[in-house]
């Protein structure tokens, strides 16, 4: 590696293996990792450690990260460009996770937001590891040095507990970890349902029909926005409070086509809601495409998946093993070459 790379801003974020990407998951989080891509270094982790801290079945999660790397490949990021790894397969992420948890107050942990939620959710089937997930997630950071990493709202808490950890650990032991700054993208960070435009669009959402699969034919997902939820008034105008199905649609729209609102407003002008949605259809319909047949190609080949992983993994092994020397040092651990 030469200077000039070294110098690279490190971007590194994590998605947890479970199933099929939403048009949120889309706008708001993976298309934003490939426009980081060019000119940093991105590690794109498969974060399969996290996936077993709420009820799940062994076989599909092992289906489930072969479909995650497929999904991520075909929505732009380029194993040649980037690392697609798979947190499992990268020694490192559960020891100094185990180190930043003797640094952790207990209380740190029962205030996470994230862990309440769940913890509610899955009362019969409440294990420590849910407990301990922020640490393991700080734990995935910090291993990589990493400056940027980029996430949804929802992870702020979390990117603050790893900051958090980092200066307590650089206190203790001295300047190890570098302060990670969390991205938070502008457009596309919150997509609602179409069905229900007040809440999240939502893999667990009951009605599907408000759901946009990345992976969806042409031909649900023109019938999903035909028979989007808007309102009795007319006009496509942005005003998310009064007129939040169209509002939505206008947002999925700007993020999709680059255009502003007011762009928007003027170009359907006195046209009804039927020919805005057949033009938010035609827009979503052709970016999604080529994502849909890419897909499709590198999902049967399991073998092409396991090389990406495998290169992605060996890269961040690398990167991880620079850190852990010198965590291993500072903090009293041996070992014998
Ligand atoms: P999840 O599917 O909740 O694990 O989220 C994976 C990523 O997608 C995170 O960065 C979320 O912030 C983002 N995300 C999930 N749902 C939406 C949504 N409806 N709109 C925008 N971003 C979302
Ligand atoms: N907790 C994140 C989520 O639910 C996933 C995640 C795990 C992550 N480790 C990470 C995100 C490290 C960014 C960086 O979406």
């Amino acid at each position: 590696m030469n200077g000039e790379t070294q110098k690279k801003q490190v971007v590194l974020t994590c998605a947890q293996p479970t199933g099929k990407l939403h048009l949120g998951n889309y706008l708001g989080a993976v298309k934003n990792w490939v426009s980081l891509m060019e000119g940093r270094e991105c590690y794109f982790g498969v974060v399969d450690m996290h996936a077993i801290t709420i009820p799940y079945v062994p076989a599909e999660l092992r289906k489930n990260v072969y479909d995650c790397a497929a999904q991520y490949i075909a929505c732009g990021l380029d194993p040649d460009k980037c690392n697609i790894f798979l947190q499992s397969s990268v020694v490192g992420h559960a020891e100094l996770a185990w180190i930043l948890g003797c640094i952790c107050p207990i209380g740190n942990l029962e205030r996470m937001t994230q862990y309440k939620d769940k913890a509610r959710k899955h009362k019969d089937a409440l294990n420590s590891g849910l407990l301990y997930y922020p640490v393991l997630m700080a734990a995935d950071i910090l291993i990589y040095d990493a400056d940027l990493v980029p996430v949804g709202e929802d992870q702020k808490q979390h990117i603050e507990l790893t900051r958090d950890l980092a200066q307590k650990f650089n206190f203790k032991y001295s300047d190890t970890f570098k302060l990670p700054e969390p991205y938070i993208p502008q457009s596309g960070a919150r997509v609602m349902s179409l069905q229900t435009p007040a809440s999240k669009m939502s893999k667990s959402d009951p009605n599907q029909s408000g759901t946009l699969y990345i992976t969806d034919s042409a031909d649900t997902l023109r019938k999903k926005i035909m028979s989007a939820v808007t309102d009795s008034e007319g006009g496509v105008k942005y005003a998310p409070d009064s007129k939040p199905g169209v509002s939505n649609l206008m947002g999925i729209f700007s993020a999709i086509t680059g255009k502003s609102y007011a762009e928007i407003e003027n170009e359907f002008e006195g046209k009804g809601y039927g020919d805005f949605k057949k033009s938010v259809a035609d827009a979503v319909i052709s970016h999604l495409e080529p994502v849909r047949l890419r897909y499709e190609e590198i999902s049967s080949d399991k073998k092409y998946i396991e090389e990406v992983l495998k290169r992605g993994g060996e890269a961040a092994q690398r990167r991880a093993n620079r850190l852990m020397s010198k965590v291993f040092r500072k903090v009293g651990f041996m070992r014998f070459e």
